[in-house]
């Protein structure tokens, strides 16, 4: 009897747990399904370090395997963090129209500020970074555009005036030099570009070769990199508080970045001190340099690939040199639509910022193109490519194609599909502030070498360095050129 009653309670216990379990289950299927909302695939992999290894791999290698399997949204548990991908102008709008409380920038780029130094950009909070951003859009305005495109008119002929009548060149090397001695120009000042030129790019490259892979994870490591990257931005401090504080005595008053920092003022009135100009500085030099030259290089060698394009370009100086003789000016510039397009080309092949990355602070949910509902939950971080959106089939026409026409007028196909279609400028709440002045030095550094040289592609065309932090062309782009006139009569 006693017997019969243990087991019919453990029965009943069992029937209680079982059905509560039901029934928890049907609510929670319920309420997903009413709300049509559910959290994103996941990346399948090993247990514990699966996720860091596909990541390790490569994030484009693995974004190319699952985005076929799982679609426009999923996640990957990468070590203690889920990092989920918005990829397509359908599910990213989020991403980039956030406010920083959504979605912010802070924690996921931090490991820049060793780099930058104490006091600016990542190391502030959004309101202060917010003014410092104002001070870039205040330095980059048309009236200073005008002002830099002299100087980088001035800078791409003296520099190509000391190549001989013909010769071969690593067109990729003879650029990224270029590009630092005209951002010395524009953005150090003169003091740098003509005095210390040598020591203040050598310590750049300290700064440079001071952020790794490593440096994302552990910005402090005690490596010899970063001990290296921190004595360099100590030593650039200090030669920067010597210019700004030789300025501010003779009262004298450029036209470059480091006078519009110099001159920037706070809401509540206060300067920017010599360190945060310094920071500043460090930060537009990071922000622009490689990306510019990378960008020139790729687009030397599509245009040295594809002889119709490069003829479009070329016809095009010759048109603007029997309206504007040999003139080139910013406003001539901004009329070069052929060598725009080509250089926007190049750039969605190639964009130097092949992950853009934000840590979620609240819920949000994402609708794809086929009509299938997400919920991010906060916390997770969450990432775009540059790289794998600018190429998907849906939005461009045969996207591994060299193809500058598809954004002329009738096609047009980075507006067809709507915002956010073309990202490698990002877009949004964060998009390049240097936008216009990166076309604006390409272009004076292309219609330079295509008004004055004959150019021919002597190496294979070249491969993708996965491997840089900012992802440019692996090893040299061998050139052979032979010094003309292009005739416009
Ligand atoms: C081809 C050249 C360039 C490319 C491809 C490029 C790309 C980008 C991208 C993708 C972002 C957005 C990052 C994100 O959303 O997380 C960005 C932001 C930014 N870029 Fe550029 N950039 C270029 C040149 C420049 C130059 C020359 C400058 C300044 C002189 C500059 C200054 C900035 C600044 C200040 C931001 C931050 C904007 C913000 O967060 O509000 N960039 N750039």
């Amino acid at each position: 009897m006693v017997t019969m009653d243990v087991d019919n309670k453990f029965f009943s216990v069992g029937l209680m747990i079982l059905a509560t379990l039901v029934v928890a289950k049907l609510i929670s299927w319920l309420l997903m399904s009413r709300s049509g909302k559910r959290l994103p695939p996941v990346v399948n992999t090993w247990p514990v370090i699966g996720g860091l290894l596909r990541f390790l791999k490569g994030p484009i290698v693995m974004l190319r395997e699952e985005y076929p399997k799982l679609g426009s949204v999923f996640t990957l548990n990468l070590l203690n963090k889920k990092i989920t991908f918005l990829i397509g102008p359908e599910v990213s709008a989020h991403f980039f129209k956030a406010p920083e409380s959504d979605l912010s920038q802070q924690e996921v780029y931090q490991f820049n500020v060793p780099t930058f130094g104490p006091g600016v950009v990542f190391d502030v909070d959004y309101s202060v970074r917010q003014e410092q951003f104002r001070f870039f859009t205040e330095a980059l305005r048309v009236n200073k555009l005008k002002a830099y495109v002299d100087q980088m008119v001035t800078e791409a002929e003296d520099y190509f005036s000391k190549w001989g009548d013909s010769g071969e060149v690593d067109l990729k090397y003879e650029l990224e030099h270029l590009i630092i001695l005209t951002a010395s120009r524009c953005l150090l000042g003169r003091e740098v570009r003509d005095k210390l030129f040598d020591d203040v790019s050598a310590l750049f490259h300290d700064l440079d070769n001071g952020m790794l892979p490593i440096s994302v994870i552990f910005p402090y490591l005690p490596i010899p990199a970063h001990r290296r990257r921190d004595q360099a931005r100590k030593k650039l401090s200090e030669i920067f508080a010597s210019i700004i504080n030789s300025r501010k005595r003779s009262e004298q008053c450029e036209n470059d970045m480091l006078q519009c920092f110099i001159d920037s003022k706070y809401k509540n009135g206060r300067p920017t001190t010599e360190s945060e100009v310094t920071g500043l500085l460090i930060a537009a030099l990071f922000a622009g340099q490689h990306t510019s030259s990378i960008t020139s290089t790729w687009t030397g060698g599509y245009l040295l690939r594809h002889k119709e394009y490069l003829s479009a370009v070329s016809e095009e100086q010759k048109n603007l040199m029997k309206k504007h003789g040999k003139k080139v000016d910013h406003d001539i510039l901004s009329e070069m639509d052929v060598l725009y397009r080509s250089i926007k080309e190049a750039l969605r092949l190639h964009p130097p910022l092949i992950m853009l990355l934000r840590s979620s602070h609240s819920d949000f949910s994402v609708q794809t193109r086929e009509g299938k509902e997400y919920d991010i939950p906060k916390g997770h971080i969450v990432a775009t490519s540059p790289y794998f959106a600018n190429r998907l089939p849906h939005i461009y026409k045969e996207p591994d194609t060299y193809d500058p026409e598809r954004f002329a007028a009738g096609r047009e196909e980075d507006k067809v599909a709507g915002a956010f279609s073309y990202i490698s400028f990002g877009g949004g709440r964060h998009g390049c502030l240097g936008e216009p002045f990166a076309y604006l030095q390409i272009k004076a550094i292309w219609s330079h070498l295509l008004r004055n040289f004959e150019l021919e592609l002597v190496s294979p065309f070249p491969e993708i360095d996965w491997n840089a932090m900012v992802v440019g062309v692996k090893g040299k782009m061998m050139v052979r050129y032979k010094r003309r006139e292009l005739s416009f009569d």
